[in-house]
């Protein structure tokens, strides 16, 4: 009896071994779930999030743009800034974004802090200023009481406003994805047709860029390896940040976790779907052209890779007083 247990023991722990040494030498690894965050600041920075009054018209908030029901962003091409201003370039999913190397398409944001005030004060976006957005909050009470219990502090400002809301979008995280549950271990978390998607994408060389625990995101690359990319819209990428030619039309790799919910695909949108955008990446990066089938499979291995999407209460805001300067939404 004994015996018995302890071989039983002996055999679970071998194949916790396997799976563990199996899950090591893959290129990708599961999102872990979020850890050592300010919950104080998350509650904050979530209000701050859904709050469209941080914009001129009073009608944009982050979530117009990067809509928490729809994978962390607009699924358009690109997104509707400021008074039905088109903008220039697509808007990235902001789930998993905390794992960036930095933010935005060209890397010119070191990371979500500095990034988050940009929309605010960015005209074809929410089309404020920092100094506004900041007379709003300070004109609704339940603002000025929420600051003080987080910061310790009577006053509000930008930099509180975007470091609430860096919190907040740590939490985006997107865990227990089924390709995750196969690296943990779970070998029916994945069909046949699936596996043979993922070993396209590795033995291709897909993985060369798109690897890690976001599957991309750590790594500025060329758009256009082994053959030029049409682009239609002017965005250079990464030199109009270093000023170097030898970056142009680098972009940072992007996520391809949760990515059958966040298309259309690339810096101009103009994939509309996965097959397309899993054509052209053979094509461009890699000077391969898959067949029908081999396309199929890589897209049904990408679909596996949407995870938990964040679930929270919807936040309610606190009203507007008398002294909150009106929005603007036309003038
Ligand atoms: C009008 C639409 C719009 C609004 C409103 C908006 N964004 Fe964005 N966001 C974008 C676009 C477009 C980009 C890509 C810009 C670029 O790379 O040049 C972007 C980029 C980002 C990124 C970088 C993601 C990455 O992978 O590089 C984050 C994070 C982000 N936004 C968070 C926010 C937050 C927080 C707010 C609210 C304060 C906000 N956004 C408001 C459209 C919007
Ligand atoms: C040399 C690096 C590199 C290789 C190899 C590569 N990619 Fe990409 N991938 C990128 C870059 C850079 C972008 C963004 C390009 C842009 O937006 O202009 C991208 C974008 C994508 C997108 C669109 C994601 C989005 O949210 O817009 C998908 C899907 C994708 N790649 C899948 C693949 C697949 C599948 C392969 C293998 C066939 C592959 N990639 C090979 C660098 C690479």
């Amino acid at each position: 009896m004994f015996f018995k247990l302890k071989t039983i023991t002996l055999l679970l722990i071998g194949t916790a071994a396997v799976a563990t040494a199996a899950r090591a030498a893959e290129p990708i690894q599961p999102i872990k779930p979020v850890q050592s965050i300010n919950l104080a600041q998350v509650e904050l920075g979530k209000k701050l999030y859904f709050d469209p009054r941080l914009s001129k018209s009073g009608f944009i908030s982050c979530n117009s743009c990067h809509n928490l029901s729809m994978g962390g962003t607009d699924n358009l091409k690109t997104s509707i800034g400021d008074h039905w201003q088109q903008g220039p370039i697509n808007a990235p999913t902001v789930l998993n974004s905390s794992l960036n190397v930095a933010q935005f398409w060209d890397g010119r944001a070191a990371d979500l802090k500095a990034q988050a005030g940009g929309p605010i004060a960015n005209p074809g976006e929410m089309g404020f200023t920092h100094q506004l957005a900041v007379s709003v909050l300070a004109s609704i009470p339940e603002y000025v009481v929420e600051f003080k219990q987080v910061f310790g502090d009577d006053s509000i400002d930008i930099d509180k406003v975007t470091v609430a809301i860096a919190e907040f979008e740590k939490t985006l995280v997107t865990p227990n994805s089924r390709f995750d549950r196969w690296l943990l271990g779970d070998k029916d978390a994945l069909t046949p047709n699936e596996l043979a998607g993922y070993d396209l994408f590795k033995n291709s060389g897909c993985i060369a860029c798109h690897n890690g625990e976001a599957v991309g995101g750590n790594s500025f690359q060329k758009m256009g390896v082994m053959e030029p990319y049409q682009a239609k819209s002017p965005a250079e990428g990464l030199s109009a940040v270093t000023g170097k030619d030898a970056d142009r039309f680098k972009f940072k790799v992007p996520t391809l976790r949760n990515v059958a919910m966040t298309y259309p695909y690339f810096h101009d949108g103009e994939a509309e779907t996965l097959t397309e955008a899993v054509d052209i990446m053979g094509r461009l990066q890699l000077g391969k052209q898959f067949s029908e089938q081999e396309n199929a499979q890589i897209v049904a291995f990408l679909k596996t890779l949407t995870g938990d999407q964040p679930s929270f209460l919807l936040p309610i805001l606190p009203p507007s007083t008398d002294r909150t300067p009106p929005p603007k939404p036309f003038g």
